[in-house]
């Protein structure tokens, strides 16, 4: 049986790496972007991927140059003879409360979390036969709440699902299906950054607002997308599923 190719953005950390494991595992090769001015080492993406018996290969990306999203979908053709899959997961998060958000913070924000879920999802079709799926990556900030200081990340998130319900119907009849991931509080290098996010206690903290009692991890999320391009998912199109241990569902105490 032919393998099928997977194209991963941000795959040098967090849910892309776990998510280019969980490929390796499903014996799907993984082409897959890191951004070099960020320090996630792509050679430990590289490891995992060996250890558990795949092929990945790893290219600097940056989702804001059309010419490199369109760079890396080519070589995924050019080295694995196919594309099947694409998962737009590279994503910026940074605060500012209204008041400090410059045009440029704005403008920087959208241009990662939202317009480079479109340059990564076009690229990739150009190279996509008859078949195939497209997974974003939202937020719960913006896809279901919103979040203080954080207003450009919430507009952002809050654009995939149009994208991806909009693509859905477009692309449906090259049998191409397309849904967004809409996690909540995942224990990634993102999360962790005290900076721009909950930080480690930051996260502790939420845990407890969480019905299943915990923040979730990465290859949880992995999953959900494995499942969302393989033909298990086969009707599945144009919708955003929530993964979040049940935080957005339960009773506000
Ligand atoms: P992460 O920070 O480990 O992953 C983001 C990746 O995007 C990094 O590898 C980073 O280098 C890459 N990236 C940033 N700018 C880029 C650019 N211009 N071009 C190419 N790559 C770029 O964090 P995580 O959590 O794994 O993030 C993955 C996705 O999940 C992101 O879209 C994030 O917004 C989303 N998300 C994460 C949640 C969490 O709690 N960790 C919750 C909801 C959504």
């Amino acid at each position: 049986m032919t393998r099928q190719v997977a194209l991963i953005t941000g795959a040098a950390s967090g849910i892309g790496q776990a998510l280019a494991v969980a490929y390796a595992r499903a014996g799907v090769a993984v082409v897959g972007g890191y951004f070099p001015a960020d320090p996630h080492d792509p050679q430990a993406t590289r490891d995992l991927v060996a250890e558990a018996g795949g092929q990945c290969l790893m290219r600097p990306l940056d989702v804001t140059d059309s010419a490199s999203v369109d760079a890396l979908a080519e070589q995924a053709v050019a080295h694995f003879g196919r594309l099947d899959y694409a998962v737009a997961n590279a994503g910026l998060l940074r605060r500012a409360p209204l008041l400090d958000m410059t045009d440029q913070a704005w403008n920087a924000m959208l241009d990662v979390d939202l317009t480079g879920v479109m340059r990564t999802f076009r690229a990739a079709v150009k190279h996509m036969g008859e078949g195939g799926a497209l997974v974003a990556i939202s937020s719960i900030a913006g896809g279901v709440y919103g979040w203080q200081d954080h207003a450009h990340y919430a507009a952002a998130k809050a654009g995939v699902p149009g994208l991806c319900r909009s693509l859905a119907v477009e692309l449906a009849a090259k049998g191409i299906r397309c849904n967004a991931v809409i996690p909540g509080l995942i224990e990634t290098p993102q999360s962790l950054d005290s900076q721009n996010s909950l930080g480690p206690e930051g996260l502790a903290k939420a845990a407890r607002a969480i019905p299943l009692g915990r923040v979730g991890r990465a290859d949880e999320v992995a999953s959900l997308v494995r499942f969302l391009t393989s033909d298990e998912s086969s009707y599945l199109t144009g919708q955003s599923i929530v993964i979040d241990g049940g935080l957005t569902v339960r009773w506000p105490d």
